[in-house]
């Protein structure tokens, strides 16, 4: 039902002749989607075709109207997105005004499986993340079974975390080269959370925070949610521009600075050592706390994985370094288990503001994260194995259906940020979508407003043939003949 409201189907149903002779000729002259959503929506708002009457199936109306089934799926799923129709599998779609109607969910954008309209599940290349590693997750339900009866006969609440899994971490950071104690960790809901609580510990609406540009487009968000000035430090195909990031450092002295310096999202460019030596330092000069996301640091395809990055500091050179990580990317995002690390000192003042925010995380997920981490140098290599196949696999597919775009090969990570050539990445992803592919724009990723228009995150955690259809969808919308042009702006989440 949803929202507690009276769901229609239809009462009545259009044929695909009777809707067609009432759309503009200019429509159908050159059907595209959006032409084709405009016109429809029109005959609503008109009266002209009635509420609740049933509109005819996809294939039906491409053939009257002579567009692609595509066309019509993606003027179907703008309507849908806009409330002026719903769909129903069994009953199809009909008229609706979008009074009242749900807000655009998250599966309405990302087209994870069995969401797109029709038969379509779509291909979602907006998520730069693998499934569960299925071995390691049954192995892990297996060892946690027997031990769950003795956590469920007490409260629950741990809101530092388990004290199992705070050591696990801190022995794998210790065990990396930076020595770590367990009231040096707090158990996160993930790395997103991780990065929230230290943000809504350490800064105040109006106050700087530098970032790369571009980056992690869910960090910018709770950025901009806390209502921050966001400066930046370019990343580009040649890497990061250490000078610029001291002088703005120097000049700007942000309350805060964000670095992903493994296998960067999305760049993929690994931070050289002496440039981390220099970030270390800069930071610490003017008093900015450093947040150091290792999310990905152990996607290491063609290095071996780089140690943590507080490592490099000169003995106590590292107390404004705070390091997020998690297991989404090593295991499964669906696990939300991550973690920070920083001094015992601000461990407990993040807790407070974890308990503020959702008292604790789940025990559940905590338990199955204790075998996958003490697991994960075993199962590492496969899924390392396996990515290295796809991103073979991308490459292959982007040579062979659009030879004229280009990237700088990485040494790990999950996607290819791809240069297009020409500022069109957010038309390209409007257009792809009505092709049922969902992907992150270039602009998504970048600090200012318009940047990176001409760039794509194309990730490789799909499989081959999907990597390739997915690809291969992307370029028919690409060379189709009509220019590209901007697009409205509307939300596209990524992850
Ligand atoms: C750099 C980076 N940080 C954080 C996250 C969020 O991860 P989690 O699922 O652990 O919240 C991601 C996921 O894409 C990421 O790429």
């Amino acid at each position: 039902m949803g929202y507690g409201r009276v769901v229609h189907t239809a009462d009545r149903i259009i044929g695909s002749r009777q809707l067609a002779a009432l759309l503009p000729a200019e429509v159908l002259a050159r059907p595209g989607y959006r032409a084709l959503a405009d016109a429809l929506r029109t005959l609503v708002l008109d009266g002209r075709v009635a509420l609740h009457v049933r509109l005819p199936a996809e294939r039906e109306l491409a053939e009257a109207v002579g567009a692609s089934r595509a066309t019509v799926t993606g003027a179907y799923d703008l309507l849908r997105e806009s409330g002026y129709v719903r769909s129903r599998r069994g009953s199809g779609t009909w008229t609706e005004l979008p009074d009242g109607h749900a807000p655009v969910g998250a599966h309405a954008l990302l087209g994870a499986g069995g969401q797109g309209a029709g038969d379509d599940p779509g291909i979602d290349l907006a998520i730069a993340a693998m499934g569960a590693p299925e071995d390691a997750l049954t192995d892990a339900l297996a060892w946690a079974a027997p031990r769950l009866p003795a956590l469920a006969r007490t409260p629950g609440y741990h809101p530092f975390g388990l004290p199992d899994l705070r050591a696990a971490v801190a022995e794998r950071f210790t065990r990396r080269g930076l020595p770590t104690r367990p009231e040096q960790i707090l158990v996160t809901a993930g790395a997103q959370q991780a990065f929230s609580l230290v943000v809504s510990l350490l800064c105040r609406p109006g106050d700087r925070v530098l970032t790369e540009s571009p980056t992690y487009a869910n960090a910018l968000d709770a950025l901009r949610h806390a209502r921050l000035r966001t400066g930046s430090i370019a990343v580009s195909d040649a890497g990061w521009d250490m000078e610029i990031a001291e002088s703005t450092l120097r000049q700007t002295v942000p309350r805060l600075a964000y670095t992903i310096p493994d296998f960067q999202n999305p760049t993929g460019a690994l931070m050289p050592p002496e440039q981390r030596l220099r970030l270390l330092a800069a930071t610490r000069a003017t008093g900015t706390w450093l947040v150091v996301d290792e999310t990905i640091a152990d996607i290491a395809l063609d290095v071996p994985a780089p140690p943590p990055f507080a490592s490099l500091a000169p003995r106590g050179g590292a107390d404004h370094v705070i390091t997020i990580g998690s297991l989404s990317k090593t295991h499964w995002g669906g696990l939300r288990a991550g973690w920070i690390r920083a001094t015992a000192k601000m461990v407990t003042e993040l807790t407070a503001v974890k308990v503020a925010a959702d008292m604790t995380c789940s025990v559940l997920d905590q338990l199955l994260a204790l075998p996958l981490i003490a697991g994960l140098d075993r199962s590492l290599p496969a899924r390392l194995a396996q990515l290295r196949i796809q991103r073979e696999a991308l490459v292959r597919s982007l040579q062979r259906h659009t030879p004229e775009w280009s990237w700088q090969p990485q040494p790990g990570g999950l996607s290819l940020w791809v240069d297009l050539g020409e500022p069109v990445s957010s038309a390209l992803s409007e257009r792809a979508a009505a092709a049922g592919v969902h992907i992150g724009r270039g602009a998504r990723f970048g600090v200012d407003p318009g940047t990176f228009e001409h760039r794509l995150r194309i990730p490789y955690t799909l499989p081959a043939d999907r990597l390739d259809e997915g690809v291969r969808r992307l370029a028919s919308a690409f060379h189709d003949g009509i220019p590209l042009t901007p697009a409205v702006d509307r939300p596209h989440w990524v992850a």
